[in-house]
């Protein structure tokens, strides 16, 4: 193996720039002797030699050992009940009614590659390179055995891990909480970013100091929530954008998750991530097995850019798969800020000919098509084609669209159900809810119970006949409340807390189905914008709608949060009308344009509504990104400038080959006395030269990055888009 060393209890994962030494301790647990900058095998000794601490009111593993305190080890894995009084990474109801647990050591696997995981979304391999090692570890007392599964991936510098349990008794078991990942760093001051928001004010950055006590991160919505992104940053004190050491943690879960960090009276800090335990409850029979979701880590020496660099590759390269993974995603146009419910098939086939005449590539239908949806109160779980909108249904428009030489995508809401339905009408037990309690309605609609069969088997079967009937190349699935009454008739009441979870796997088993057997089909996910924007969405879709919210300004904020965690290729950003209807901001064109060109570039507004000006510059934004998209999607992003900072933003991207740079800025709100920003470019070849391709000036490599250029900060709103290629 080349990435993961064993020499005896002492197992090294290395990736390109990092690495993670661990060791098994003479009593069994699983101790984490360093994770960040390479250190060798060799280095175990020195590191292992720190644990001297006395006790005072700590608890001994044994008195064999009075050093030997649990509370007191940086550990991989810790359990509930045997003196470390940190946050456990488990929680059972044992059979004798305890919840100790004390699971140690008992023996390893080694394996080249991933290891598949079942029924739930993982970051998977094909470059040859990954390397597995499944750590197997038994409970003292019970016969209950846990894996924990470590895959390397050396290229993007990160270390995915899982967790197994098996129940070996004959009795059943009961899991409150199960985590993916635990990790114990020694005592360094922290800081801990997250990403929070809301509904169209998604991925807001923030930072706190990690203190004595615990920190969350969680959201308890059923879903991952556009309130606190699965993402999480730990950033040592002094850290910035391109210096100092951060370390990044992220779930492959699109359900409610919980992320502790915990600061100890010693100075550790923890960290548990996995499923939230609130509200959850898993009854696990005799023989059986509950698989926690995959969590990722990642590390840098060179701040968050260098850590979110390594979040990008490994989304791109480990995440995101099927024909789109790295293919030039479409310029499209969606109808939805245009018309919203209002449209017909000939005002459709107005906007699609615009659409055609100025570049577009994919034309997006977005909601009301099916049933009586004629607004958000009904329609929804209906599939019925709306004749009176679409007298030729969605085939007759997506055969007209396609012969304009565009292709077509349509929008689906699979998940919920309007009472005022025929599917609610006809089988109203197929929503989820609790009898004897009145539902709580989030935009009118109720989720179906994606845990029973039939209902899975209603969803993919609608899809799979349009998408068998229709020339359908793209489709964006949107799902727009949050979970609450959460109740199932197939479930008994023991087994109702099963349920957040239950549909999650649910929910993967329809998107297996469908992109399995629509290889070719475009995904986009949504949930209201960014309400489920995570690694396990990414799986099976490989672009996000990123936030309803399309004003240019706020969007800065909401697709810098973003980037820490997901690459440009994945974000969803479309130019729309103002005043934005939903912030009431003006703000030009141009700038709309260039902002949302830092992610997958759409419109979403009525083209008929423009000056012959205004369209003509339309045509020249979409010529322009059809020649950068590559850079922006599939190159390295070095945010220059933050707007949670400052009152200015740039972001550059520099493709793969060093060969084209673009650089986005825009000025938030100009400055009468200074008027300009210099600002420094990062990643460029130092002994080369560039071309400003619209001035044809010519700067050095090194010059562009430790001089830098002055940008006017003169008017509010105004953006500069800049490409350079390579001399
Ligand atoms: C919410 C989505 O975020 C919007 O883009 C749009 O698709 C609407 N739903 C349609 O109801």
């Amino acid at each position: 193996m080349r990435h993961i060393t064993q020499q005896e209890n002492t197992f090294l994962l290395s990736t390109a720039h990092t690495a993670m030494l661990l060791q098994i301790t003479k009593y069994g647990h699983v101790e984490l002797l360093h994770y960040g900058m390479p250190v060798s095998i060799e280095d175990a000794a020195a590191l292992a030699a720190r644990r001297t601490m006395p006790y005072g009111s700590q608890v001994m593993y044994t008195e064999e050992d009075p050093t030997y305190c649990l509370d007191n080890i940086p550990l991989l894995w810790s359990g509930a009940g045997k003196g470390d009084f940190r946050i456990s990474p488990i929680e059972l109801e044992l059979p004798d009614g305890t919840i100790t647990t004390d699971f140690i050591y008992d023996g390893c696997t080694l394996r080249a590659g991933t290891l598949p995981a079942v029924g739930l979304p993982a970051a998977y391999d094909e470059s040859g390179e990954a390397e597995t090692l499944v750590l197997s570890l038994r409970e003292k007392k019970f016969a209950l055995r846990l894996e924990i599964i470590f895959t390397v991936f050396p290229a993007a510098d990160a270390i995915t891990r899982r967790t197994v349990l098996y129940n070996d008794e004959t009795v059943p078991i009961t899991v409150r909480s199960l985590m993916s990942q635990q990790i114990d760093f020694p005592q360094r001051e922290y800081e801990m970013l997250t990403l929070d928001g809301d509904w169209i004010s998604e991925t807001h950055v923030h930072t706190r100091s990690v203190q004595p006590g615990r920190l969350v991160n969680e959201s308890t919505t059923g879903f991952s929530s556009n309130r606190h992104n699965p993402g999480v940053i730990l950033l040592e004190q002094g850290t910035g954008e391109n210096t100092g050491l951060a370390y990044g943690f992220n779930l492959l879960y699109s359900g409610s998750h919980y992320t502790a960090v915990e600061r100890s009276p010693r100075d550790f800090v923890r960290i548990v991530s996995g499923i939230q335990p609130q509200g959850f409850c898993w009854r696990l029979p005799a023989g059986e097995i509950f698989r926690a979701p995959e969590a990722v880590m990642t590390f840098s020496n060179e701040g968050m850019n260098g850590l979110s660099g390594n979040f990008h590759r490994f989304v791109r390269q480990h995440i995101l798969h099927g024909n789109w993974k790295e293919k030039p995603r479409p310029v499209l146009l969606n109808n939805w800020e245009a018309y919203f419910f209002d449209f017909t098939e000939a005002k459709l086939l107005s906007l699609a000919k615009q659409a055609k005449a100025v570049g577009v590539e994919l034309f997006v239908l977005d909601d009301g098509w099916f049933g009586e949806r004629n607004s958000d109160t009904a329609g929804l779980g209906d599939y019925t084609v709306n004749r009176k909108k679409l007298p030729g249904g969605i085939e007759g428009l997506a055969q007209k669209i396609t012969t304009m030489g565009l292709r077509f995508g349509l929008w689906f809401e699979p998940e919920s159900v309007n009472l005022e339905s025929e599917l609610y009408r006809t089988h109203p037990e197929w929503a989820l809810q609790q009898p004897g309690r009145q539902p709580s309605m989030g935009r009118h609609q109720l989720l179906l119970d994606l845990t029973r069969p039939e209902v899975r088997d209603y969803i993919v079967h609608h899809i799979t006949h349009l998408l068998d009937h229709c020339p359908i190349t793209y489709v964006k699935w949107d799902m727009n409340r949050n979970i609450t009454e959460i109740g199932s008739a197939t479930l008994p009441a023991n087994r109702q807390q099963e349920l957040p979870h239950r549909y999650m796997l649910g929910l993967y088993s329809i998107l297996e189905r469908l992109v399995t057997a629509f290889p070719d089909v475009l995904f986009e996910g949504c949930a209201g914008g960014g309400g489920r924007f995570d690694a396990g969405m990414l799986y099976y879709f490989p672009q996000y709608w990123t936030s309803d919210d399309t004003d240019a300004i706020e969007r800065l904020y909401i697709q810098h949060g973003t980037s820490l965690v997901m690459p440009a290729c994945t974000m969803g950003a479309h130019v729309s009308a103002v005043p934005n209807h939903q912030v009431h901001r003006t703000t030009p064109l141009q700038t709309r344009g260039h902002i949302a060109m830092a992610g997958q570039f759409g419109y979403e507004m009525d083209l008929g509504k423009l000056s012959e000006e205004e369209t003509e510059l339309v045509r020249q934004q979409i010529r322009q990104y059809k020649e950068i998209r590559s850079t922006i999607h599939f190159g390295d992003l070095y945010r220059l400038r933050s707007p949670f900072e400052g009152e200015n933003t740039a972001w550059e991207y520099v493709s793969a080959d060093l060969k084209q740079i673009v650089l986005i800025y825009c000025t938030i709100h100009a400055h009468v006395i200074t008027g300009m920003t210099q600002i420094r470019f990062e990643g460029l070849k130092e002994n080369a030269q560039y071309r400003n391709t619209e001035t044809g000036e010519i700067y050095d490599g090194d010059f562009l990055m430790n001089v830098g250029l002055y940008l006017s900060d003169s008017k509010d709103y105004a953006t500069k888009l800049m490409t350079f290629e390579l001399c």
